[in-house]
């Protein structure tokens, strides 16, 4: 089965899945609900006449508390069915918020296409949207059974499938515990290369189903979660866009402005730590410089020392937001 010729209405209609679920309870999707979006907005300050950078629209909650300030947002996604949403969501702020599809590591070609040199704010909501989480036929659910696929951008060309059929038994060892952080990924490698012999994987499920067997049921959480969240990771090269994309929209932010990231993992959260540290260093100093050398680097400061996270109460209205940590800083240099 190719998830590539998958029409999404014939998969609905006639796809050979057991859903967990009813198609019509499917539709009915509530888009994602933003987290800490007072907490980005007060300290991410927009006003109106600026312009910040929303790099991770998916349903637009964000971007709308922005625009709700006054200021003017021009709002990415890598994702084209977060686009059509967003830009419905979105209509009746006609001109002030510009919607585009484009990978935020590639800010700059979309700000230099519109003319637009430095910009007053940015924010990126890492990790996937409730939607794409809960549409089975994205591939990204191992509740709900749908192709192997896990790309956000559908015209990227690798899936979860192509990874889990093709790749080596060192390779999905090296995905499953470097970004799944997952106690059994070699016993997981290993079953995968082992079963795939007899048949390929096609479906999440099935996979789901495989994991389980070597993982164990324990607790609530799924014993796939990991090693799902390992593919996805891969998939959408994650942590290299978001090295990528931090260094991309800082660079362009005035003096002043500000750079919010919320992440959902501790690899994702320790890239942004980093980053602001290594930004906020007027000078560097090593054991074998005769003294201390001004940082290149040197141009944010940290609004906030350690990360904010989600109230209790917020917790609790959206189980989604648990894992959030939102890092903060300022445009100085
Ligand atoms: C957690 S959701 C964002 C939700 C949004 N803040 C809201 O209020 O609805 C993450 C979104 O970021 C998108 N995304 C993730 N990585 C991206 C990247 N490198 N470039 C562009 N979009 C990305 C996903 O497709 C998804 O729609």
């Amino acid at each position: 089965m190719n998830a590539l010729l998958f029409e999404r209405p014939v998969w609905f209609a006639t796809g050979p899945l057991i859903l967990e679920e009813e198609p019509q309870e499917m539709e009915d999707f509530t888009y994602h609900r933003p987290v800490l979006a007072a907490e980005v907005v007060e300290l991410l300050a927009p006003h109106p006449g600026c312009l910040v950078v929303d790099g991770t629209v998916g349903g637009g909650g964000h971007t709308e508390a922005i625009l709700k300030t006054g200021a003017d947002v021009l709002a990415l996604d890598q994702d084209p069915d977060a686009i059509a949403e967003a830009r419905e969501q979105l209509s009746s702020y006609g001109g002030r918020v510009t919607v585009k599809q484009a990978n935020f590591r590639d800010a700059d070609k979309v700000l230099d296409e519109l003319g637009i040199q430095k910009i007053g704010g940015a924010l990126l909501d890492l990790g996937v949207s409730s939607r794409q989480l809960e549409n089975a036929w994205r591939g990204f659910s191992m509740m709900r059974n749908g192709p192997l696929d896990m790309r956000m951008d559908p015209g990227s060309t690798i899936t979860a499938a192509h990874i889990v059929n093709h790749y080596s038994e060192e390779e999905l060892t090296r995905i499953f515990r470097d970004l799944g952080e997952e106690p059994a990924a070699r016993r997981i490698a290993s079953l995968i290369v082992k079963m795939r012999k007899d048949a390929p994987f096609t479906e999440t499920l099935q996979l789901a189903h495989a994991i389980e067997r070597v993982v164990g049921r324990h607790g609530r959480r799924h014993p796939a979660t990991q090693a799902f969240q390992a593919l996805r990771m891969e998939i959408n090269d994650e942590l290299g866009a978001l090295e990528q994309g931090l260094g991309v929209l800082t660079a362009r932010l005035e003096l002043g402005a500000r750079i919010a990231v919320i992440t959902f993992h501790s690899l994702e959260d320790r890239i942004v730590k980093n980053f602001i540290r290594d930004h906020s260093r007027e000078w560097l100093d090593r054991p074998e410089w005769p003294e201390p050398q001004r940082n290149r680097e040197y141009d944010l400061r940290p609004i906030t020392g350690k990360p904010l996270e989600p109230s209790e109460n917020e917790r609790k209205m959206n189980p989604r937001s648990r894992s959030a940590k939102l890092r903060i800083a300022e445009k100085i240099a």
